[in-house]
């Protein structure tokens, strides 16, 4: 055993340090490089894998001998990670993985290298055993999540006939703490926009022409005090309408989870924890829709003062919502609120980024309690069941487009410090995660037809 774990944790390793940052033109050979690793793995395990290209980032896909009158399990992941920056903040270079008192410090240690490596060599392990896979295994493991799976949509609808399953499965969230096992049955959707202000031809003497010519930092950041009222609702006309109200048993649930709002600022370091009056911390993370600005530029960003009123500014703007929004439906809400309140003297250009819509299912279908099983069965303990903030867009797509619904049974913990300096992911439930594949495979194949 404690051999095997030495080997799974050198994969791991192995596979943290390619940096597949997805984002980064320079780093596109480290991506595929990495896509192949995936790849080459997959074909050491006895799996029939191939190395898809497409317009970004290559897919890989795998799967076992099929065969017949069993369920099929598609079991998704992303090999591509988030910028290491800044890397003055690390304690030790991100893709030169560490281990320290039983953690792994690394970028894409949990989001989501370890959380899909368990998943293989769980079936590796079960392949290894000589019994028969109680299910067929698919497994898609993409390079660009990070960057809103432009290219996924359209691998899934070609090949819909191959990708054909019952349930998908992904670890590529949370356990509520240490310990807890969780099943995520809802994410929220994404949407993103770019705003941009222009104001005077060229950088002006503050001095000579102020009053005169509008700022547009100024215009700009009038323009975003107006997303939020006094209290920290959303403004946005509309923004609310097509939002679910929570039900009482979510409330119910959520408010004797192990995750309590003093942890939570823990974890932050926040001063407290504010926003949308009438709900608490993990309802407003989880059930309730935000607008955030992301990144806002203009003006002189060196040392000292300058006295200017620049030429353009800018914010990168993100909305985080929940059922029944549409990500194109609040993309073009926020984006004509922002048009409504630019003042004049400014030009305003909005552009769109990539977007997702939320996700929800049914925790107690007989594919959820299956999940249960195997969760409390592998950790020992009641599970959690959650919804979660945090996006994976290709989740509601493989709704849409291949007509199944997703377990979430996330693996990383609260304070894994996903997409910051030191990110990290327990030994243990790496190791948990390679138990929970077997455990739910086996619940799975158990369970006959729904
Ligand atoms: N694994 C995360 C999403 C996540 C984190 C879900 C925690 C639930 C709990 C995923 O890799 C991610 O970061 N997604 C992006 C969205 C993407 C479109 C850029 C996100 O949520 O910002
Ligand atoms: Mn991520």
């Amino acid at each position: 055993m404690v051999a095997a774990m030495d080997t799974h944790l050198a994969q791991l390793f192995d596979f943290l340090r390619f940096p597949s940052v997805s984002t980064d033109p320079a780093r596109r050979d480290d991506v595929s490089a990495c896509g192949e690793w995936v790849c080459r793995k997959f074909v050491s395990m006895g799996l029939n894998a191939a190395v898809h290209g497409t317009a970004g980032h290559p897919v890989i896909f795998a799967r076992t001998e099929p065969r017949e009158g069993r369920p099929t399990v598609l079991i998704y992941g992303h090999y591509d990670v988030q910028p290491a920056d800044p890397l003055d903040l690390w304690t030790s270079p991100p893709f030169e993985p560490r281990l320290e008192d039983g953690i792994i410090y690394a970028r894409g240690s949990a989001d989501n290298k370890g959380q899909i490596l368990a998943h293989i060599l769980g079936v590796e392990a079960a392949l290894a055993s000589g019994r028969e896979l109680p299910v067929n295994v698919l497994f898609v493991v993409e390079g660009e999540e990070e960057i809103g799976s432009p290219n996924l949509g359209g691998f899934l609808t070609q090949h819909a006939q191959e990708l054909h399953c019952e349930v998908v499965v992904i670890s590529d969230s949370t356990m509520i703490a240490p310990g807890v096992p969780t099943l995520t049955y809802g994410l929220r959707g994404i949407g993103c926009i770019e705003v941009r202000v222009t104001g005077p031809a060229i950088d002006l003497h503050s001095g000579i022409y102020g009053g005169a010519v509008l700022n547009p930092i100024n215009a700009l950041t009038r323009m975003l005090a107006t997303l939020h009222d006094g209290e920290g609702r959303i403004a946005v006309p509309g923004f609310y309408d097509a939002v679910e109200p929570l039900h009482d048993w979510e409330r119910a649930e959520w408010a004797r989870l192990p995750l309590t709002e003093e942890r939570l600022l823990e974890i932050t370091g926040a001063p407290a924890l504010t926003g949308e009056p009438g709900y608490s911390a993990l309802e407003r993370m989880w059930a309730r829709p935000t607008i955030e600005i992301n990144g806002i530029g203009g003006g002189y960003q060196g040392e000292g003062t300058k006295t200017v009123i620049p030429h353009s500014a800018f914010a990168k703007i993100t909305f985080r919502l929940v059922p029944s929004q549409t990500a194109l439906a609040a993309i073009r809400q926020v984006a004509d609120h922002l048009r409504k309140n630019t003042p004049a003297g400014v030009k305003v250009e909005i552009t769109e980024g990539h977007h997702g819509d939320p996700y929800i299912s049914d925790p107690t279908s007989g594919f959820g309690k299956a999940a249960r099983r195997a969760l409390g069965d592998t950790f020992g303990r009641e599970v959690a069941v959650i919804c979660e903030g945090g996006s994976i867009p290709i989740v509601q797509s493989f709704k849409e487009i291949l007509g199944v619904n997703t377990l979430l049974l996330g693996l990383a913990l609260p304070d894994c410090r996903a997409h910051s300096p030191n990110e990290n992911f327990p030994v243990a439930n790496f190791e948990a995660g390679i138990r929970l594949n077997q455990a739910l495979l086996r619940e799975i194949g158990a369970m006959g037809p729904e």
